[in-house]
């Protein structure tokens, strides 16, 4: 249909995007078609209004502003897993109890595009090499059905967490086809719900959406705080009202060693009265990429990594530790009803973060131009965004080496968070586990392994043990399979026994 007379170019021309259309007469009529329907559904007013207001807000002097305005958690609204040990088992007894009455839900984020791992699936569907190749998919979906398990076991009754995944445009048909593929990994497909974010289109910083070729907008998804507006337009909330749960437990899909549905972490919540919680652990590196929880302007909230400067970054407290130093882990408790207000009240409020970004883009002559410096900007929005409208907010501390292994780089970019950081991560967690159910490992020479791996010839590396959550969630259970047993690496517990591998020769 001609833009002119459908009065499209009208409305691009009112919203300044008029050079959406300067190829237009020289795509076919796919293209042409294509172009109108991604354009026909798009709201231009809005957009721009979105690209105003976050540019308002990310200026570099209202970031220094920003450093000025934030405090750190106080001590009255923390829970450590350390500090408040012998609170851990009625914390625990209290959130395995909710999830006995199917109360509880877990959301996971899986809409981002895994650049920076470089893999062109869903990084849920990546291997990191573990000695079963389970996908960060199947862990999690295996830690969910053990949990289910353990509520039941305890309190003698059925019960189901649900499991909403929020996939985006670019992720949805892969994520469904692998969980399908897989017979949904034991779990009740019902159970399993699937919902897509919103996509945003990349800006040049005049505010011009930008062409990634003559006839398609560059796009990318609104960041995973698009979860509340998706939460409504899908129909999610009325799903979570429909099964009547109470708490629900949003987390990331990269962290191999994630808690899902944390019995304790919802427990502690729960008891707290908390309408939300965010998990943390204990930042000590000023650069390292994790947000931080803290108070602005006496309301809490996360400052990314991106949007801190060095020299708040690198502030420290009279014992020495970093006084920012609740490291968000990306996984936060919300109330039911919380969220529904969120969804149905809060989140026009939301603003969108800027990202500058090199954004390939085809200029004026219609050549594509891959940029070797930022050029544009993409818009997100931030999952912890909604904490300032949080009545009650709880902090929840938890240890570093048992509960966050992201996976973010490729192992060719050697360093921090990668396939291998999150495999070693996971075994030598299992591998304590092991030892402290009364386990030991021996060498090929039948000597004891030390409990702490040898640095000797630069070989720290993690003793190869696996175990399956399907056997053990968190460590619970395993005395009776290896108290007082000798094993040899690689050792891997599953549901049909416990195996080792190398003895056997395989
Ligand atoms: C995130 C946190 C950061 C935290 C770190 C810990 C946010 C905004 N930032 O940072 O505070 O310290 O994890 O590892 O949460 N996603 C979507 N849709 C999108 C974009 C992302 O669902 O449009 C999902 C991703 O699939 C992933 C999660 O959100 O599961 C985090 O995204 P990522 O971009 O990796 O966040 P980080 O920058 O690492």
């Amino acid at each position: 249909m001609d833009p002119n007379t459908s009065g499209l170019a009208q409305r691009l021309a009112e919203a300044g995007q008029s050079h959406l259309l300067q190829f237009w007469k020289e795509l076919g009529p796919e293209e042409q078609a294509d172009l109108t329907l991604d354009l026909q559904g798009m709201d231009f007013k809005e957009i721009n209004g979105f690209f105003n207001n976050a540019m308002k807000t990310s200026s570099s002097s209202k970031q220094e502003k920003m450093d000025a305005r934030m405090e750190p958690v106080p001590r009255e609204v923390l829970g450590s897993v350390t500090r408040d040990r012998d609170c851990l088992k009625d914390w625990e007894t209290v959130g395995l109890h909710c999830i006995s009455q199917s109360k509880v839900a877990v959301l996971l984020l899986a809409g981002g595009q895994g650049t920076r791992l470089g893999v062109s699936y869903p990084k849920g569907m990546y291997d990191v090499g573990l000695p079963s190749h389970k996908t960060l998919f199947q862990i999690q979906a295996e830690r969910i059905l053990k949990l289910q398990q353990l509520a039941e076991q305890k309190h003698k009754t059925k019960c189901c967490i649900p499991w909403y995944i929020m996939a985006s445009g670019r992720t949805m048909e892969s994520t469904k086809d692998f969980f399908s593929r897989h017979s949904y990994f034991g779990l009740d497909k019902t159970n399993v719900v699937f919902f897509q974010q919103g996509m945003l289109p990349a800006m040049d910083y005049n505010g011009k959406i930008i062409l990634e070729s003559k006839g398609k907008l560059s796009m990318a998804p609104d960041g995973n705080g698009g979860l509340y507006r998706a939460l409504g337009t899908q129909g999610i909330i009325d799903d979570m009202q429909r099964r009547e749960l109470e708490h629900i437990h949003v987390y990331c899909v990269d962290n191999i060693l994630v808690k899902v549905a944390d019995p304790a972490f919802v427990g502690f919540c729960v008891q707290k009265g908390a309408d939300c919680g965010a998990k943390v652990v204990e930042k000590t590196n000023p650069t390292e990429a994790v947000g931080v929880v803290c108070k602005v302007d006496g309301r809490y909230q996360v400052v990314e990594y991106s949007e801190i400067t060095l020299a708040t970054a690198e502030k420290r407290s009279a014992d020495g530790r970093l006084m920012f130093n609740a490291g968000n882990v990306a996984n936060h408790f919300f109330s039911f009803s919380f969220l529904r207000d969120i969804v149905q009240k809060h989140e026009p409020q939301l603003q969108h973060h800027v990202a500058q970004k090199k954004i390939p883009y085809v200029d004026a002559q219609g050549q594509l131009i891959k940029p070797d410096k930022p050029n544009g900007i993409k818009m997100e929005k931030f999952v912890f965004d909604i904490f300032q409208f949080a009545k009650t907010f709880v902090v929840y501390e938890v240890l570093r080496e048992d509960e966050f292994s992201p996976l973010k780089n490729a192992d060719t970019q050697g360093g921090k968070d990668t396939p291998t950081t999150a495999r070693h991560a996971l075994m030598s967690l299992h591998h304590r586990w092991v030892l402290n159910a009364g386990g030991h490992f021996i060498d090929e020479n039948g000597r004891r392994v030390p409990a702490i791996p040898s640095l000797k010839d630069g070989t720290d590396l993690p003793i190869k043990c696996e175990i399956s959550p399907l056997v053990s969630y968190g460590g619970e259970g395993l005395e009776e399979m290896v108290k007082g047993r000798e094993f040899h690496p690689t050792l891997m517990m599953d549901e049909h026994g416990v195996h080792e591998l190398v003895k056997n020769g395989v």
